[in-house]
């Protein structure tokens, strides 16, 4: 498994599973634990959910397919914006990990900004850290202005991660973001990886993928595993799909094909607004 570094030092999986949609239809659950379990078994045991996903359906289906395997798992939950203060953050954990079923979270994100400064809820998050209950906090949707106010406050520089929108229709952090992170030494989760599935049916990438001799979800993800300090979460409830994304490991990444990528999805040319789903 590729890996990135976290600040800290910790190696942490290039590509995880995502979880959003899980767990909420009691036909597919069987079906979906599999499908987890098979990621893990692969390598992909970096698992991103949120108490958000399924009204915490999704952590507890979560929690039942890591059952007994915890410790393989590096897991990702995140806290709603409006549960964001200083108590608040810290109770929303305490659900989260009954959800999850384990004593810790290995990163707890902000969802998005709300209306709760984010300096309490860096106290929040560094509370939860000193008493054992996450590893790591980051962020989510944040800009690259909002992280440079972030690092600005107190304690706002311990910050892991921001994980954001990011594949190859929507490369606009790629502009500032994207450089301004790498610049710090600072992981960047891209979520939606395959534009929920929307990329998968992009003509002019399956054309380029069979070229390759690779899958349209491969290229897709391999085109973000390729960058520097980018962790790629695609989500899928298929054991078979969750295959071929580990698939996309392997694809060898020339300058060739990255030109040829560049060419059907540019790269901006000027900053815009943060692109979120
Ligand atoms: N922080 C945030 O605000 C935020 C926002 C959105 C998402 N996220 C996180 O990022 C994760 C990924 O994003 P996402 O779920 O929005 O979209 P995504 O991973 O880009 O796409 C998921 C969709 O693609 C399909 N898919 C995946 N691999 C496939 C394959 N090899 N072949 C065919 N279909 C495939 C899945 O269907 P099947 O299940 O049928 O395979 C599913 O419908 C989420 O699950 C969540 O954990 C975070």
């Amino acid at each position: 498994m590729k890996t990135v570094r976290m600040p800290d030092g910790e190696d942490v999986p290039a590509l995880g599973l995502g979880t959003w949609m899980m767990g909420e239809d009691p036909r597919r659950r069987a079906q979906e634990i599999a499908a987890l379990r098979r990621g893990l078994d692969l390598g992909m045991t970096l698992i991103d959910t949120a108490e958000m996903y399924g009204e915490g359906a999704s952590e507890r289906l979560v929690g039942e397919a890591i059952a007994g395997r915890r410790d393989e798992v590096f897991l990702v939950s995140k806290v709603y914006p409006h549960n964001a203060s200083r108590k608040g953050a810290v109770a929303a954990c305490e659900r989260s990990l009954t959800r999850l079923d384990t004593d810790r979270l290995d990163l707890y994100l902000l969802h998005w900004r709300g209306q709760h400064p984010l300096s309490e809820t860096v106290e929040a998050f560094e509370a939860l850290k000193a008493d054992g209950k996450i590893r790591h906090w980051g962020v989510s949707n944040l800009d690259a202005d909002e992280m440079r106010e972030l690092v600005g406050l107190p304690d706002g520089d311990k910050v892991a991660t921001n994980q954001v929108l990011y594949n190859l229709t929507r490369r606009g952090i790629e502009w500032d973001l994207l450089p301004w992170m790498q610049g710090r030494g600072l992981p960047l989760m891209a979520y939606s990886p395959v534009e929920q599935s929307r990329l998968l049916a992009d003509r002019r990438l399956a054309g380029l993928a069979a070229d390759h001799g690779v899958s349209v979800a491969q290229l897709a993800l391999a085109f973000l595993l390729d960058r520097e300090g980018v962790i790629a979460i695609p989500k899928s409830g298929h054991a078979g799909h969750v295959e071929e994304n580990a698939g996309a490991l392997g694809v060898v990444m020339t300058g060739e094909l990255r030109a040829a990528l560049d060419a059907l999805f540019p790269p901006p040319r000027r900053g815009g607004r943060l692109e979120m789903i």
